[in-house]
């Protein structure tokens, strides 16, 4: 017997129907739209960024992280000592300026500065031929975690709780048990109190980077800023004033600029490179490079400051400095664009006439 012949278009159209389906399935699932029960979803930075939002209320056009800070301007004059290490513009002698930006990490805009124990530094240096050097930098030397996923994972145990509104310590304890890789941040913590103000803390890179010198040799290496103004601890003088680090910055840069050099710490065979709650021996400071001196001469608001819409992704970096194999690098890079697209987007809402800024 033979089939019938519009079967045939029919079964034609049932396997491309099936065909697109698997496809815009396998889209769906890996964009994190579809979940399967039992089956975790994957972690986008959608995903990442949301989890930062649910750690506090809605707040338009901030960032999603590191949402309380200040716009900085000013210049890195290096020296020239960085060339033994990378063949990067940035390291021949010269003056590049800068926008930058002092915050404090969390995603609430309006928290008090006595809240923040780590302060943080970001850079975007304009250099010859267009290229550019974006850091992002903490006052911690490590990170809590190693990997992207067990930041999610910190974030959620910080969820205030839905009929409370109060973080859950148990969640905390949880989360912590589980990662004993966080204590060492922790214990840098407790040991190091929070700077009295923005310029005499040290911020670090954390992140391992591989530079590449003019020879073609290629070393792993962190980098950090170091104040030439002596660290101070803060004091519960300077937390009255719950914008403290903004207001004594600007009063301070009446007087001057305020200075940090550039410290370039290569790693030696066998130094974790993808680890960033692990130190690298502290000899390793005795052959660290200084590449100049990070001068900031002006401070302006955020709301309509330079640094508002710049995205201080850590992976905008000029020939001759590479990522390490650190998987926080790629998930900080995607996490910030969707941070700074949603913050951009608000803002530009904000923007229309009728709607109120923020
Ligand atoms: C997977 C790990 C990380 C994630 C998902 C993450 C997430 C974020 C997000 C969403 C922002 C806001 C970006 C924007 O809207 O422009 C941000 C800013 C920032 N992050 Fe991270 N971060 C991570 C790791 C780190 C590490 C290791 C450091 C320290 C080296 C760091 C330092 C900073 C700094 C200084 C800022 C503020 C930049 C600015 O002033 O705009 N972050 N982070």
């Amino acid at each position: 017997m033979t089939k019938a012949p519009y079967l045939r278009p029919v079964a034609a159209y049932a396997i491309i129907a099936l065909t697109l389906g698997v496809v815009a399935g396998s889209f769906a699932w890996v964009a994190g739209w579809i979940y399967w029960p039992f089956v975790p979803p994957p972690l986008t930075a959608a995903r990442m960024i949301d989890v930062f939002e649910s750690t506090t209320r809605k707040h338009p056009g901030f960032r999603r992280n590191h949402a309380k800070g200040l716009c900085v301007s000013g210049h890195f004059d290096s020296n020239g000592g960085g060339a033994q290490l990378s063949r990067a513009s940035v390291f021949k002698r010269g003056s590049f300026p800068f926008i930058g930006r002092l915050s404090a990490p969390g995603s609430d805009p309006t928290q008090e500065d006595a809240d923040a124990p780590v302060r943080s530094f970001a850079l975007k240096m304009s250099l010859p031929q267009g290229e550019e050097w974006r850091t992002a930098m903490n006052s911690v030397p490590i990170f809590a975690v190693s990997t992207p996923d067990a930041l999610y994972q910190q974030l959620a145990a910080l969820q205030p709780d839905a009929a409370s509104g109060r973080v859950d310590p148990a969640k905390m304890e949880r989360f912590l048990e589980k990662h004993p890789e966080t204590r060492a941040f922790h214990e840098w913590l407790a040991k190091h109190p929070a700077s009295s103000n923005f310029y005499n803390a040290s911020y670090f890179s954390i992140n391992a980077f591989r530079f590449t010198d003019a020879q073609g040799n290629t070393r792993f290496v962190r980098w950090s800023v170091v104040p030439e103004a002596a660290y101070q601890p803060v004091t519960a003088i300077d937390t009255r004033d719950p914008d403290f680090l903004a207001h004594d910055l600007s009063k301070r840069l009446v007087r001057g600029p305020v200075r940090w050099h550039l410290m370039i710490t290569p790693a030696a065979p066998g130094d974790p490179t993808a680890d960033a709650t692990r130190l690298w021996p502290q000899e390793r400071e005795l052959h660290r490079v200084d590449a100049g001196v990070v001068v900031i001469d002006q401070a302006e608001s955020q709301i309509d400051g330079a640094c508002r819409d710049i995205n201080f992704d850590p992976l905008v970096l000029p020939a001759g400095i590479e990522p390490s194999d650190d998987p926080l690098l790629a998930a900080r890079s995607s996490a910030y664009a969707v941070s700074f697209n949603r913050r951009t987007r608000e803002e530009a809402q904000a923007a229309q006439p009728g709607n109120s800024r923020r």
